[in-house]
């Protein structure tokens, strides 16, 4: 039975929403290679959370530890997720950062702006691309109804705009366009790719902006009125993967309680 047990990596698993993935993941029977940053200890508490809810014996939820802030910080990462499971079935590309400071736009920092762009694009290009290669070569042999899947987790900020992250709503909104880039290379070789467009949620990214939110969700700019859970990411991840969505590729969706949705 473990030989089928499909295989994930889910990067930034250590908090928040890929935290929420890792654990639906791991209670849909799959297994998960929790990457983080530099918080081993969170990336541990994740790995028990997992280790709670696994619904197979033989799942496995390996730590991987990488800074894609580094130059390069993304090599080695779908490699050392190969060497462990031998495979890799979906690739959820989460890690991100918000933009340091949130500075205005006219004083936004060169160094702020290669930050960003290195943890929230350009470390995503590359993992996206590794394991393309690996699924490019190794055909007919997904584990997960309909193919292979690679998701990519933006932000609501790809479409609504403001004017103290720039350098973050920019790097998100080049994520919308890098998942339709892949769905096109990849539709041939049995890969679905999507985009989720989380809104505002609550992990450690928004601790800092709590009361600033607070009242703006309470006031109806998030129709649903509520604060978005790990849960809400990760169960929409979870449909996906396990082939809820099978002629579905190269799209965005919304998982924002309504916040995008233009009105009058
Ligand atoms: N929270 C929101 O309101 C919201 C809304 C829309 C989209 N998003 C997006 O959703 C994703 C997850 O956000 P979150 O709210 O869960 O954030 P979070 O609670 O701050 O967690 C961030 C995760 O990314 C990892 N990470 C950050 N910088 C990294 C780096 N340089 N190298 C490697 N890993 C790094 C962290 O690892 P460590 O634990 O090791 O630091 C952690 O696992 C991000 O892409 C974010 O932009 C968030």
């Amino acid at each position: 039975m473990a030989q089928l047990i499909p295989t994930v990596l889910v990067t930034g698993a250590s908090r928040g929403l890929g935290r929420g993935v890792a654990v639906e993941l791991a209670r849909a029977g799959m297994s998960v290679a929790i990457h983080y940053g530099s918080n081993e200890g969170a990336a541990r508490d994740c790995r028990a959370a997992c280790a709670a809810v696994a619904a197979e014996a033989g799942q496995q939820f390996p730590l991987i530890g990488a800074d894609l802030g580094e130059r390069g910080g993304w090599a080695g990462l779908i490699e050392k997720t190969l060497s462990q499971f031998g495979r890799l079935d979906a690739l959820v590309n989460n890690a991100g950062m918000a933009s340091p400071g949130r500075a205005d736009a006219l004083d936004s920092t060169e160094e702020a702006w290669d930050q960003v762009m290195a943890v929230n694009l350009k470390a995503p290009w590359f993992l996206a691309q590794a394991a393309a290669r690996w699924w490019v070569d190794h055909p007919g042999e997904a584990r997960l109804p309909g193919g292979y899947k690679l998701v990519f987790v933006s932000s609501v900020s790809a479409e609504l705009a403001s004017t103290n992250r720039g350098d973050y709503c920019i790097s998100k909104a080049g994520l919308g366009m890098m998942a339709r880039v892949w769905a096109l290379r990849l539709a041939a070789h049995q890969t679905q790719v999507v985009e989720f467009r989380p809104g505002i949620m609550e992990t450690d990214m928004t601790a800092g902006v709590k009361e600033k939110y607070d009242p703006i969700i309470a006031g109806g700019q998030v129709p649903m009125r509520r604060w978005g859970q790990p849960g809400d990411v990760g169960r929409a991840v979870r449909s996906f993967l396990v082939g809820d969505l099978p002629f579905c590729t190269g799209e965005s969706i919304a998982l924002d309680g309504g916040l995008h949705v233009p009105r009058l």
